[in-house]
């Protein structure tokens, strides 16, 4: 088998084999296909696509490139949630105890934030102590002791996918529906999990900025999960305005804990609710009426918030984390006063984003260092009316000099009219294996 007479199969628009696709990972791996080969074959998957068979078997051959994690050791179905990115995104801190408290083992792997958005795990680590560098074992026995363990994923979790997607990073092959549900499938399959919920998010501050793009990123990962024995369901939901009031990592954390005291914001605790609900329901738990009381009577019970303690003190932090020593606070507190007056009508999410990175709260670089305590406090959102000298959102940051280009670019983040928006649902579709439901 030759690379280039694959690449020339793929260019013309024919479909690959299953060995020609292994060939391909298999040959990235061993340094046999060279960069340039690799990416002209990105191209070509890009340009010509790739049908549903394909996308599985480039899914799985990027899987199998590295660990593939048993969890058989744990008892019950264990379900696995990934968010496809966003800003002010921490839904996993609340997600993942809620349905832990609730019965259904959580084991979740989950990565570092870089640009714009977000990591689970750098926001876990703004907790004194807590440890996210768990050895297989450790992480397997505290799935079993206490029903959860969240871990950083290992180095050698689907090396493929890092190979190809730094690629498509430099060749402009990012944004191609069968690459990106290839390598957020990838990992997920290597990670274990029986079942998967998905969090497409949708919107400015998103990978996917279409409705109509996101269903069909939904569709093709649901479609990878049945091929591959993975029951996979998928919500899309809003990600044109931050979610929540809080971006940075420790402001998450703490947003994350009133949710789970049963308060914070609204549209926080819906998305958290909702994907919950939807990973009992995957787990067996009973219909989605059943799982979406299970999920309110957690938070009334104090039982999801008591998980999260129990997941903190487990992985070695200092103090319970709703404690006020358990998290760094910002040295520099500065507030944001509006200049105009009108209705707030979009928020650029990405932009938000990017000056709370640049408050020190996001890397620059992969191995880059960041400040837990850095952040931004939205006090007003899309739909909501301000004044000139009304304070619309607070920057936390540990350095007064990187003040004015986060401040300039949070109020070039914020859209005004005299008109107020339309009101916009945050939960837009869910896709299984029957269809598309469409809110
Ligand atoms: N997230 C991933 O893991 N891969 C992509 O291609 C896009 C988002």
């Amino acid at each position: 088998m030759r690379i280039t007479d694959i690449i020339e199969k793929k260019r013309d628009g024919k479909e690959l084999s299953t060995e020609e696709i292994n060939f391909f990972i298999e040959g990235i791996c061993s340094g046999s296909v060279y960069e340039y080969q690799a990416s002209a074959l990105l191209m070509a998957i890009c340009i010509r696509g790739l049908d549903k068979r394909e996308t599985a078997d480039l899914t799985m051959a990027m899987a199998r490139s590295g660990d593939m994690i048993d969890l058989s050791e744990i008892p019950g179905v264990k379900v696995d949630k990934h968010s496809t990115g966003g800003v002010g995104d921490k839904t996993t801190l609340v997600a993942g105890p809620i349905v832990a408290a609730c019965g259904v083992p959580v084991a979740k792997m989950s990565g570092r934030g870089l640009g714009h958005t977000g990591g689970t795990i750098d926001k876990l680590e703004s907790i004194r102590g807590f440890r996210t560098s768990l050895s297989r074992e450790e992480f397997i026995r505290n799935v079993k002791e206490i029903g959860i363990a969240i871990s950083g994923q290992t180095g050698n979790l689907a090396p493929a996918d890092k190979i190809l997607y730094s690629l498509r990073d430099l060749t402009a092959t990012i944004s191609s529906v069968p690459l990106i549900a290839s390598s957020v499938m990838s990992k997920k399959l290597a990670s274990g999990a029986d079942r998967i919920v998905l969090d497409v998010k949708t919107g400015s501050g998103a990978f996917m900025k279409t409705l109509e793009d996101s269903i069909k990123l939904a569709e093709e990962m649901v479609s990878i999960g049945e091929l591959t024995g993975r029951k996979t369901a998928t919500v899309v939901t809003d990600m044109d305005t931050p979610l929540g009031n809080c971006v940075g990592n420790a402001l998450e954390v703490r947003e994350a804990i009133e949710v789970l005291r049963g308060r914070g914001p609204e549209d926080l605790k819906t998305v958290c609710c909702e994907l919950a609900a939807r990973m009992l329901e995957l787990g067996g738990k009973g219909d989605i009426a059943f799982c979406r009381d299970l999920v309110e009577n957690s938070l009334k019970d104090g039982s999801a918030l008591k998980k999260f303690g129990e997941l903190a003190m487990k992985q070695g932090a200092e103090y319970m984390p709703w404690d006020e020593r358990a998290m760094q606070e910002a040295v520099v507190k500065h507030p944001v006063k509006a200049t105009r007056e009108g209705y707030i009508t979009s928020m650029e999410s990405e932009l938000v984003g990017k000056a709370s990175m640049l408050l020190g709260a996001g890397r620059k670089t992969r191995d880059g260092t960041l400040d837990h305590s850095a952040g931004i406090i939205l006090y007003k959102k899309t739909g909501d009316y301000v004044r000139p000298g009304e304070t619309i959102a607070e920057l936390h940051t540990s350095s007064r000099k990187l003040l004015p280009e986060a401040e300039a670019m949070l109020i070039q983040a914020y859209g005004l009219s005299p008109e107020a928006p339309a009101e916009r649902p945050l939960i837009l579709a869910y896709v299984d294996s029957s269809g598309v439901t469409r809110y």
